[in-house]
């Protein structure tokens, strides 16, 4: 890099910033920092637009006076800071497209604070620069406009959450980062202890027991802006650390909760300029299950309906028989009605996709599904049915759940053709009464569903150990055109009901102890019943900024191998730092 002199930043000071100046402020003296954004030079006058994070502002050089002498010195993302007067533009030379472009600063005196090398990638939006590189020189890239509007934004929803919150009167407090294992179904990522060699705290999965804990100490509405660390599978919407929205209230009903969160949301959608309807509508995880097949629906798109009623000789074993609607799929190909109808075949169904050959065979029961699932024209529509022998323990479940599929597989593709997927249309959706234990074939035992410390159904509580497939959870979900947004429950706080459950969950009594002792003995001193909520707050503002992956909304994210390629983390230790803490590093072959 070429040296160019540079100037002291003195006792110099900023009026104004890069996004400030209006029309109404020609006339004044204005003196502007921030980074060269674009340079254009038309001989006897030079532009520059100077940027910073609040917006973009025209420098005007003319020539013969001393800081256009200098200007010929600087280059893209140089630091400068410019005096001058602020002048209206001529009418056809004003920029609509940027918030100060009615007026420009003509420039009398000219400050270089610091140089750069000429960027990685231009700052443009425009232009697609690979994540890898981007990733690297993150600190260039949070300088795009596109990511400063999301970090601005990410930092505008969590001070409306916090507002939102505390006018509610919920209490911010903070818990440990350092702690021991939370089951939040993930793997622990562990700090080794020097002063007890072979020790290790882990870092939280969610702050969920000391919430519960703070319940029991009587701090009734608790709430944190924290961080979360899990050891999962990375993907465009999760992160090994991400942020969560988490609360807690005691004696709170179900409703409660959703009374707290609902003003939240419109409140965070408000900061992005939308204005929410509420209450959302809920929906219970069976219904869920027979309309979408999936515990969060994509409700921008239609459901399918159950249809074994109409058409029991194409039902086996009792299964549910499944009539898709894809809408406007008008010219649909032989060879995509073969693909999808592999695509449900690989999952597990029959697909029927003749409607013709189905009109003949069941004309009646037909026209009777046509009506059910309000069939137009130029709809595709597919049956589907199960095509083997019932599989898991809730086998209705499994055909559902492969129908689920089918529907977004056949509905995504033609939608897209129709732009049925707005980003600007937000259906939100709480689905409640999760089941309490999903089944976990590589453990064969079951697993809580939600947490171990979800209420079950009070009429569900005998049927723990007899019947753990059919207990239903107090556990609900927020759900966002097709995204997790938010889950939560109605907490265990007895002693009791909470030793069941462990036991359904295949806990030896000492188990339990070892692992949850502290909570199970915090419910022994007048533990109130108590329920709460966690939000990502990543996917939040990631669906608020119509991005598509939550590192967008990360300001230093890691990529899906879990690198920070910036910093090269994670990284090996210096073999000093290991005999200290008492470790050896076994290599894996
Ligand atoms: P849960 O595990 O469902 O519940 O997490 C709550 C919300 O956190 C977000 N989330 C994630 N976001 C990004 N990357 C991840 N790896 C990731 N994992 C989860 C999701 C999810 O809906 N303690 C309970 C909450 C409670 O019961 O109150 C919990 O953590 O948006």
């Amino acid at each position: 890099m070429e040296s160019v002199p540079l100037d002291f930043l003195g006792e110099l000071r900023r009026t104004h910033n890069c996004g400030e100046l209006r029309a109404s402020d020609a006339g004044k003296r204005a003196l502007l920092m921030g980074w060269v954004h674009r340079r254009r030079d038309l001989g006897g006058v030079v532009f520059i637009h100077l940027r910073d994070r609040e917006g973009v502002t025209q420098l005007v050089f003319h020539a013969g006076t001393e800081a256009h002498a200098k200007v010929e010195l600087l280059a893209s993302e140089y630091v400068i800071a410019a005096e001058g007067t602020i002048a209206l533009r001529s009418a056809d030379t004003i920029n609509p497209s940027i918030s100060t472009g009615e007026v420009e600063i003509v420039v009398e005196k000219l400050w270089i604070l610091n140089e750069s090398r000429t960027p990685p990638f231009p700052m443009e939006e425009t232009v697609d620069v690979k994540e890898e590189t981007r990733l690297k020189y993150r600190y260039v890239d949070l300088r795009r406009p596109h990511m400063q509007r999301n970090v601005i934004l990410r930092s505008k929803v969590a001070f409306a959450v916090r507002q939102a919150l505390t006018n509610l009167g919920f209490l911010e407090i903070e818990t440990p980062f350092m702690t021991r294992s939370t089951p939040e179904g993930a793997r622990d990522y562990l700090v080794p202890n020097r002063l007890q060699p072979g020790t290790f705290y882990a870092l939280p999965q969610s702050p969920q027991i000391f919430k519960q804990l703070l319940m029991v100490s009587g701090y009734d509405k608790y709430f944190q802006i924290v961080r979360c660390f899990r050891d999962e599978a990375f993907r465009a919407d999760r992160q090994a650390e991400f942020t969560q929205i988490d609360l807690e209230m005691s004696f709170p009903q179900q409703e409660t909760i959703f009374s707290v969160i609902e003003p939240l949301i419109v409140a965070a959608w408000k900061v992005a300029g939308f204005d929410l309807k509420t209450p959302f509508p809920r929906m219970t995880y069976a219904q869920a299950m027979r309309s979408y097949g999936i515990d969060k629906p994509e409700m921008r798109l239609p459901p399918f309906y159950c249809v074994e009623d109409l058409l029991p000789d194409l039902t086996a074993h009792g299964l549910p028989l499944v009539a898709i609607r894809v809408p406007k799929a008008g010219a649909v190909t032989r060879s995509e009605r073969d693909a999808l109808k592999d695509f449900g075949k690989e999952k597990g169904l029959r697909v029927f996709d003749d409607p013709k050959r189905l009109d003949r065979d069941f004309p009646e029961a037909m026209a009777k599904v046509r009506e059910r699932i309000g069939a137009q024209e130029d709809d595709l529509l597919l049956l589907a049915g199960w095509g083997g022998e019932p599989q898991g323990h809730r086998p209705e479940e499994t055909v559902l759940q492969a129908a689920g599929q089918l529907r977004l597989n056949a509905i995504q593709k033609y939608a897209d053709r129709h732009k049925l997927l707005d980003p600007k249309n937000f259906q939100f959706l709480w689905v409640t009464d999760f089941p309490m234990f999903e089944w976990d074939e590589e453990e064969q035992r079951w697993m809580a569903a939600h947490h171990p410390f979800t209420s079950v159904h009070d009429e569900d509580i005998e049927k723990l150990t007899s019947d753990p497939a059919r207990c239903r959870a107090k556990s609900y979900d927020l759900v966002l055109n097709g995204n997790e947004l938010g889950s939560g429950s109605i907490r265990i706080h007895r002693r009791d009901v909470q030793a069941k459950v462990f036991s359904a969950l295949g806990f030896s009594d000492d188990e339990a102890k070892r692992r949850f002792g502290f909570l199970l003995e915090a419910l022994e001193y007048g533990a109130p019943p108590h329920g709460g909520i966690a939000l990502g707050l990543d996917r939040l503002v990631m669906i608020l900024s119509e991005e598509s992956s939550i590192r967008e909304v990360i300001p230093f994210p890691k990529t899906a191998r879990g690198s920070d390629l910036m910093c090269d983390a994670p990284s090996e230790i210096p073999e000093k730092q290991l005999r200290e803490l008492g470790l050896m590093v076994r290599k894996q072959s």
